[in-house]
Formats: C-alpha cells, sequence, structure tokens
C-alpha cells in the first residue's frame, strides 16, 4: 500500500496548540512536496441557522467576527516558514469538526492536522471536542499535535 501525501489540511482557531500543528503540517508539507490548507471555521452565535438548515456564508457574519478569523490565519502566516511550500488559506463557516472534514474531502486530502488542544477553557477534557470529532468523520488519517 502507499500512501501519497499530496494535500495537508491544517486546522487554526488561534491558539498556540493549533500553531504548532500547524507548524509540524509545514514541516511534513516541505519534506513530501505537499500543498498545505491553513483552516479556519467560524462558528455562527448559537440560534442563529435553523434546524436542518445551512449555516450561512461567511459573508453573513458580523464583519467582526470575521475579522477575527482572519486574523488568525494572518497571524499564522507571519509565524510559520512557509517559504518554498504551495499553501493556500481557508475560511468556513459551520461546525468546526464537520468542516474541516468536509474540506478534507472536497480537496481530497491525505492528511488532516489538528492540535490535542485548542482555544477553548473546558480542561476537563484531555483532547479538544474538535480535535476528538474529526478522528470520527475525517476522510483521511488525522494527525493530533499535543
Ligand atoms: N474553529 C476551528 N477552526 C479550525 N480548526 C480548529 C477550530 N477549532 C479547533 N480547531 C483545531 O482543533 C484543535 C483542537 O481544538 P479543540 O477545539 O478540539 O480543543 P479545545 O478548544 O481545547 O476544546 P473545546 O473546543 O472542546 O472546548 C485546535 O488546535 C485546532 O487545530
Ligand atoms: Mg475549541
Amino acid at each position: 500500500m502507499d500512501w501519497k501525501i499530496e494535500t495537508i489540511v491544517a486546522g487554526l482557531d488561534g491558539s498556540d496548540q493549533s500553531l504548532s500543528a500547524a507548524r509540524l503540517a509545514a514541516t511534513v508539507a516541505r519534506q513530501f512536496g505537499a500543498r498545505l490548507i491553513l483552516a479556519t471555521v467560524v462558528r455562527p452565535p448559537e440560534g442563529w441557522w435553523g434546524i436542518g438548515g445551512e449555516p450561512p456564508a461567511p459573508e453573513a457574519f458580523a464583519k467582526a467576527v470575521v475579522e477575527a478569523r482572519k486574523e488568525i490565519l494572518d497571524r499564522a502566516e507571519a509565524a510559520l516558514d512557509l517559504e518554498g511550500i504551495t499553501y493556500e488559506t481557508v475560511e468556513e463557516a459551520g461546525d468546526p469538526a464537520a468542516q474541516l472534514a468536509d474540506l478534507c474531502r472536497r480537496e481530497d486530502a491525505d492528511l488532516l492536522v489538528v492540535g490535542r488542544r485548542g482555544a477553548g477553557l473546558v480542561e476537563r477534557l484531555l483532547v479538544g471536542s474538535v480535535a476528538d470529532r474529526v478522528t470520527h468523520i475525517a476522510p483521511c488519517p488525522v494527525l493530533t499535535v499535543p
């Protein structure tokens, strides 16, 4: 069996852990000559979408929320060594785990890289809910970074 690593998705939520995960993703991307997608998901305010409804497009959010998310990707771009790596940044709206999994499916990703923990404050959990969830629903292998 052979596993080609051609496309890697890294999930960024503004936390140091997610930045460490993206740093590892960039390192792997460089080693394998893979394309890197730096992705962040904007979670709509509770109650924004009706039951069964589609999440709104990012444009529909309060500008401040979207700007805050752009900042996460801008900061990551500045902090990471992306020299010589083909990469792009992507913003999605909705449930973070579901959107990351969908993105991996659409882009035919070979690897999803996330931090073990993120920006949340649920300290009682060993693994973050997004990191946990993507291992169940992602179409590709998931690498969780401590
Ligand atoms: N909104 C998001 N967009 C993109 N990636 C995300 C997002 N939220 C989390 N991630 C990814 O998942 C990793 C783990 O974050 P997760 O949200 O699971 O943990 P947490 O914030 O500590 O806990 P919780 O959110 O369950 O309170 C992050 O380091 C990041 O890589
Ligand atoms: Mg979180």
